[in-house]
């Protein structure tokens, strides 16, 4: 295990009606002019919207509202919503949504005491600062663990060009987190959402570091419970526990307490950001693609099958051929793609209306025109990206 800093401050209020609360939660962190940030229509169809203007009222609060996030969020809202900040001099940005809305909320408190373009921040051409307006979030989509992660996820549609930003400073102070919100999620959201979930899980979990046993067995448990978890949600969206285990999960996976002490790869979220930025696909429906397809490609490198066979045994339940730890490997990238097909997500790029036409621009953006490798579980080199791309297709 490698030595590592581990600072997670979030405050997580979690369970049934806890967004009641939210305006008196506000004021304990001495919030007084909110800017509230959301969506689409999904929040006053589910009377969300009406509770949480009622709770900022109660308390006595000023609020200015900004509508109109989008997923994989746009810098023209984060913009918009920077000059609102410094004219309405807003002290707090409270997030209702999902990771879109969070990650908007994210960039534009950094945003604000950024005197350049807020893009220099996103695109990593400017390091954040120290100050940034306090951020807190109710959750309606487990997916994204954005509710108390150190990093935001933003596009420039003009480029087009998806990439983040993080800071020990970004996470919120504080979640509401009440799985009933979740209820209303279609089923396609759903299954994106978990296949985020397992995805951030699997990108700590695939590491070259040696004895991290702890973290491998809680990330085994985060991956078990979205599996047995996920069938639940679909076939009962109004069943409450299949719900709240996959909300915990959502946040467990990602606020890296399962990174803790180990090197991590991320490659497939780095080849998911190029090919949402590109096409605008789900981030979850994305990493569905890429994520069974890469390790069917490391089955067939001698050094990553142990792990893959350890995933396939102790996650999957299959049972370990010890002559031939490959066809275990491979029996469990069977039954994740199997999860996937039953969840209604797609397992190719054709299925999700992509094309091979941007194959070769993806590799090299990834590689630096093939003079760097992407990912550390298995350096992927220009070939190698290109090789899976076809794989995807
Ligand atoms: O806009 P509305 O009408 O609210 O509809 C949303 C949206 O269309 C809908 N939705 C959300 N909650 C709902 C609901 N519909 C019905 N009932 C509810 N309770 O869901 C749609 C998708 O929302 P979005 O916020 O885009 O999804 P998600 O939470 O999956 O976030 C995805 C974004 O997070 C980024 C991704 O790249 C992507 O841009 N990520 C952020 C990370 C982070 N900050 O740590 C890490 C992740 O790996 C990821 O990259
Ligand atoms: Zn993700």
């Amino acid at each position: 295990m490698n030595g590592f800093e581990f600072q997670c401050g979030t405050k997580m209020i979690f369970g049934k009606d806890k967004e009641l609360c939210v305006g008196e939660e506000l004021k304990k962190y001495g919030a007084s002019r909110v800017l509230l940030v959301y969506g689409g229509s999904s929040i006053k169809k589910n009377g969300l919207y009406d509770k949480v203007i009622h709770a900022l009222k109660e308390a006595g609060l000023f609020f200015e509202e900004l509508p109109g996030v989008v997923p994989n969020p746009r810098v023209s809202l984060v913009r918009k919503g920077v000059e609102i900040c410094r004219e309405k001099d807003i002290d707090f940005l409270l997030a209702v949504g999902g990771g879109s809305v969070i990650d908007t909320c994210k960039a534009m408190s950094f945003g604000v005491y950024y005197e350049g373009d807020v893009w220099d921040l996103i695109s990593g051409k400017t390091r954040p600062g120290e100050k940034r307006i306090p951020v807190a979030d109710i959750l309606t989509l487990p997916a994204a663990g954005s509710e108390e992660s150190d990093s935001c996820v933003i596009s420039d549609e003009t480029i087009p060009m998806k990439t983040g930003f993080g800071s020990p400073l970004m996470r919120p102070v504080f979640s509401i987190m009440n799985p009933e919100l979740t209820f209303t999620l279609p089923p396609y959201q759903t299954a994106c959402g978990c296949m985020d979930i397992m995805a951030h899980a699997m990108e700590r979990y695939f590491t070259r570091t040696p004895n991290v046993e702890m973290t491998d067995r809680v990330t085994e448990g985060i991956l078990a419970t979205v599996i047995h978890n996920l069938p639940k949600a679909l076939e009962n969206p109004r069943d409450y526990d299949a719900r709240a285990e996959i909300m915990l999960c959502g946040t467990w996976a990602q606020n890296d307490m399962t990174g803790c002490g180990r090197q991590q790869d991320w490659f497939n979220h780095g080849l998911e950001h190029q090919i949402s930025g590109f096409y605008d696909i789900a981030h979850g429906a994305g990493l569905a693609i890429s994520f069974p397809a890469w390790m069917e490609f490391l089955s067939d490198k001698q050094e990553c099958i142990p792990k893959l066979a350890q995933m396939a045994v102790r996650v999957w339940k299959v049972e370990m051929n010890f002559e031939n730890p490959r066809e275990t490997a491979k029996e469990g990238i069977k039954r994740l793609r199997s999860l996937i097909k039953e969840s209604g997500l797609p397992l190719t790029l054709s299925e999700a209306g992509i094309g091979t036409e941007k194959f070769e621009m993806i590799a090299d953006l990834m590689t630096n025109k093939g003079t760097h490798t992407c990912g550390s579980f298995y350096p992927m080199n220009k070939g190698d990206i290109l090789t899976l791309l076809q794989m995807m297709a």
